[in-house]
């Protein structure tokens, strides 16, 4: 794509000018428009970038270790990654309240980055894409810092960064193209939208590691399952939630009693309103028989069969 590639040539040029001898930094949270970000900018200061990674646990499964192998080896990228598990797991204890766990995680998001972003940096990039853009002047948001809704937490005012955001012009479809001009794999650049707060809010109640793990495979296979179908790329998003209500079935002569673990999957183009996705019974029949038979814990599975509204898409 011709123009596509003088708009990287052109892009490049104005980051070196603009960064010059200074330092940039960017939080990478592993979706499609931070990892175009974040891998243009590299191209255009290399080293001067630093990419930081916040491993905050609640991510799909081994999602951590792919977007190391990612970046530092397919793309050449000396990624930073924080493994803050641990802290946000401590923090979230106990909590059940959708709003608190944003809040916590959030806050959290922001201790962990300022540990990072020393008065070394003087840029912060940030993946900002064209409807990022119309949807902040339509709310009246200050975009110059990362959005409450799609990323995690706000920074604080304190933090005086110069804003680059090389994507802000750019449609999905275009960030899309230039990732793959840029040589980011096809799976990082149509994977399914990811909240911020990640599994937190697909787990109802209180989050433990063990429910975490559950969430994990469940989620895992179901992707699969959809991938193996050829359906993957015919939803918009499509994820499992893990309910903390625990029902009786039979494993064997033995009586079970396990966690109800919900499939959603939408269609919809922006989010802002969504359909249940019309999946065919033969992968939601193979779904639900490889998680109740693989992954401990789960032992009903059920389809979300709502759309938004009056719904939401996430649970929580
Ligand atoms: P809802 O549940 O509001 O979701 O219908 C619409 C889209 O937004 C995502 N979502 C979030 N993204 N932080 C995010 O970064 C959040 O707190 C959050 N809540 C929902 C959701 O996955 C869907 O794509």
């Amino acid at each position: 794509n011709w123009s596509l590639e003088n708009l990287i040539e052109n892009k490049i040029k104005e980051i070196k000018e603009t960064v010059g001898n200074s330092k940039a930094i960017i939080a990478l949270s592993g979706g499609v428009d931070s990892s175009v970000a974040a891998v243009l900018v590299h191209k255009a200061i290399g080293e001067q970038l630093k990419a930081v990674f916040v491993n905050h646990g609640l991510m799909r499964l081994n999602e951590e270790i792919e977007v190391k192998k990612i970046f530092n080896e397919l793309l050449g990228i000396n990624l930073t990654v924080v493994d803050a598990q641990k802290r946000f797991l401590s923090k979230l204890s106990g909590v059940t309240d959708p709003e608190k766990k944003r809040k916590i995680i959030g806050e959290e998001f922001i201790r962990v980055f300022e540990n990072e972003a020393t008065n070394e940096y003087e840029f912060l990039v940030q993946g900002t894409i064209y409807s990022d853009v119309i949807e902040s002047a339509a709310s009246g948001k200050n975009t110059a810092k990362i959005k409450s809704h799609h990323n995690v937490g706000g920074l604080p005012e304190d933090m005086k960064f110069k804003i680059i955001e090389p994507l802000r012009n750019l449609f999905k479809d275009e960030v899309r193209e230039v990732g793959k001009l840029l040589g980011i794999p096809e799976h990082i650049l149509y994977r399914h939208p990811f909240p911020g707060p990640g599994l937190a809010i697909r787990i109802i109640g209180e989050i433990t590691e063990e429910k975490l793990n559950i969430l994990k495979k469940a989620d895992h296979i179901f992707i699969e399952t959809l991938k193996e179908f050829n359906w993957y790329n015919k939803v918009w998003q499509a994820f499992t939630v893990l309910t903390p209500i625990k029902s009786v079935g039979v494993v064997g002569d033995e009586r079970s009693y396990d966690y109800v673990l919900a499939i959603r999957s939408v269609d919809s183009v922006e989010g802002m309103t969504a359909d249940w996705s019309k999946i065919p019974f033969e992968i939601l029949e193979k779904a639900s028989s490889r998680i109740v038979n693989e992954v401990n814990g789960v032992g009903r599975v059920v389809y979300d069969i709502t759309s938004k509204p009056p719904a939401t898409i996430e649970w929580e």
